[in-house]
């Protein structure tokens, strides 16, 4: 079960750490919905900010930013079955948010699955615009002001 011995950091693209996040959101984001991610989506990600939240060696939540400009995109957000509902999202949330904030950002967004949407309101997002889809699902985008 989870307990404060949670540690969130930004990883190496490349690393260990970072094929371990991959292999979470594969699990969590993709094959629910019979897809994977394609080598050209993995190959941009050289240039995005990989965050990873571990208990020793386990591979308990992640996400990526994306620099756009003054907008920081956090994307492949996804926490490990078991643990989901335990408050470990929104703790990674709040790691992703400080971090783009001390990087420069004013604000950070995201395309928020519509089984999502409770969880980001929860974290201060508001959505704007309408819902599109994408790999199947509704979306929308939902963002927060971070100064
Ligand atoms: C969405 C997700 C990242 C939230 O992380 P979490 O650790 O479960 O969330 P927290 O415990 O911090 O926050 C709890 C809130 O998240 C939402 N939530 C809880 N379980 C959830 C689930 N299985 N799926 C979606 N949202 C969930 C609810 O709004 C919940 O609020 P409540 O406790 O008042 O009902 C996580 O549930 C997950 O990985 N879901 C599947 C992948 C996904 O949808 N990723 C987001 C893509 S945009």
């Amino acid at each position: 079960m989870l307990d404060d011995n949670v540690v969130f950091k930004v990883v190496t693209y490349g690393s260990p750490e970072y094929i371990a996040a991959t292999a979470l959101r594969q699990a969590v984001l993709r094959t629910p919905l019979g897809l994977t991610f394609q080598p050209e989506e993995l190959a941009q990600e050289k240039d995005h900010i990989h965050v990873v939240g571990l208990q020793g060696s386990d591979m308990l939540a992640t996400a990526s930013l994306v620099p756009e400009g003054e907008y920081c995109k956090m994307q492949r957000v996804a926490v490990k079955e078991n643990l989901r509902g335990s408050g470990l999202g929104s703790q990674m949330v709040k790691f992703c948010e400080a971090y783009a904030k001390s990087e420069g950002f004013e604000w950070i967004y995201c395309h928020a699955r519509d089984s999502a949407v409770n969880f980001y309101l929860k974290n201060q997002y508001t959505t704007e615009g309408d819902y599109f889809e994408k790999c199947t699902i509704p979306h929308i985008l939902m963002k927060k002001f971070l100064r």
